[in-house]
């Protein structure tokens, strides 16, 4: 069959080359695609939010099955467009991508449905806002309801921050419309887990668990970003965690959205933090997470192609998602200055030393060819170096060993990405 993916970044990398592997795939295009997507698939120069191109060319060149997992065209109805051409796409429908898309909408669905997150309130209003932090437990969390590339959220320790916070986002509208609606929650403390399930509208299938790291410098220091790197699986989510989950959250979450006439299909992240009260919800994507999916989709044994077909036919239930019994962990090489400014168009070296390497990735995340044919930088997150091992120190290990083979001007990392492995007192 035919497939077209929509995207162009580290997660578009990690799922081009599950996709490619499938024996059902005789050809893979990807719009817009990267230097790295370009070994894996024909790239095809369309922009993810141009869904009249992109239904166009899926209508041109008969294309059997479009993916896509970005929030701003799932938000925005991609899969709406493509279904209303009669073309098969997986990805999530606008009215249940609501749930990444407003987090005013997603709280209130676990307040009606009683799913564990933290205690918040939604405002409109600046003023209200400001009102009702004046007798607020500090530290608070602020946050844009909208999407805002994962900035809109606000960690505020004294009441002067807080306020800040709410002027910034509502007044000022530095995220633009994102800000015109906040949930202010309470803040929770605990290890942060992603756990990311398909789902075909009734049921879901959970893969590996996996962690993040969000913040740009050693030791959880300096700003958010996109994320600098993760692992997967996390030694922190236990068979414990997974059955309270599974009780509690998941299931729930999936007939919750039912209920509200909002079937979810696609792909559904759940961000969770695992508190002294127990796991909580600390927000859902609507999409594979990036990097999460680097760490995960190289573990993955059952045919992706197979699995997102599942979910588009209501079969999910019949497939047996499988996933080998190792670790992953996916170090990021940034560009100098990111989550900053940052120059682009530096030149790649080593690139060549993934090939062949078994159990080892490059996931190409902010890359473009130059004029003359070369692989060069063009983004804030510019590669994702991924390795498996038996277990998370030894992918650890050869994840940190591969992170040499690669560099460009002004290349950097974080150095302790899979701390919490140590933590763990696991292998
Ligand atoms: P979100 O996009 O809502 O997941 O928030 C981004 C990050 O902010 C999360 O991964 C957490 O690290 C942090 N965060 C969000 N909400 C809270 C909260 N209520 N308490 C503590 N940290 C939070
Ligand atoms: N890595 C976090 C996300 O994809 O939202």
């Amino acid at each position: 069959m035919k497939v077209l993916l929509v995207g162009g970044g580290g997660r578009e990398h990690a799922i081009a080359t599950s996709i490619a592997k499938s024996d059902k795939v005789d050809k893979l295009y990807c719009a817009p695609g990267n230097a790295g997507i370009a070994k894996v698939a024909e790239c095809v120069p369309i922009g993810t939010m141009d869904f009249d191109a992109l239904t166009k060319f899926a209508l041109d060149n008969q294309i059997d099955l479009t993916v896509c997992s970005m929030d701003d065209p799932l938000c925005a109805g991609i899969v709406d467009a493509f279904e209303a051409k009669g073309l098969r796409i997986f990805g999530t429908p606008a009215n249940a991508a609501i749930i990444e898309g407003s987090k005013a909408f997603s709280k209130d669905l676990m307040r009606k449905y009683d799913i564990p997150t933290a205690k918040y309130e939604t405002f409109d209003d600046p003023l209200k806002a400001l009102e009702y932090l004046e007798t607020a437990k500090m530290p608070i969390v602020v946050k844009a309801s909208g999407l805002a590339l994962g900035k809109g959220v606000l960690i505020c320790e004294t009441l002067e921050d807080a306020r800040d916070a709410v002027r910034e986002l509502m007044m000022d509208k530095k995220f633009g419309d994102a800000g015109d609606s906040v949930v202010i929650e309470e803040f929770m403390t605990g290890r942060e887990v992603s756990v990311l399930a398909f789902a075909d509208g009734r049921h879901y299938k959970l893969m590996s668990s996996s962690q993040d790291h969000k913040r740009a410098g050693d030791g959880d220091t300096g700003l958010n970003t996109g994320g600098m790197g993760t692992f997967s699986p996390s030694p922190f989510y236990t068979d414990e965690v997974d059955a309270y989950c599974r009780e509690h959250i998941y299931q729930k979450t999936m007939d919750a959205m039912a209920a509200e006439g909002r079937p979810f299909r696609g792909v559904l992240y759940f961000g969770l933090m695992l508190t002294d009260d127990g796991p909580k919800v600390l927000e859902y994507n609507t999409r594979f997470g990036d990097p999460e999916t680097q760490v995960v989709l190289p573990r993955m044994k059952t045919d992706l192609v197979e699995v997102m077909e599942a979910c588009i036919d209501g079969k999910l239930d019949e497939i047996d998602l499988q996933f080998e019994d190792n670790a992953a962990v996916c170090v990021v090489i940034a560009s100098g200055g990111y989550p900053g400014s940052y120059e682009k168009g530096k030149e790649i070296s080593g690139l060549e030393k993934f090939d062949g390497a078994d159990g080892y990735y490059c996931f190409h995340a902010g890359t473009s060819f130059s004029p003359d044919g070369k692989v060069v930088t063009s983004g804030g997150r510019v590669l994702g170096v991924t390795a498996v091992g038996p277990t998370l120190k030894k992918a650890r290990e050869n994840a940190y060993t591969a992170a040499e083979w690669v560099t460009f001007d002004g290349a950097y990392m974080r150095h302790d990405i899979g701390k919490a492995i140590d933590a763990a007192n696991v292998e």
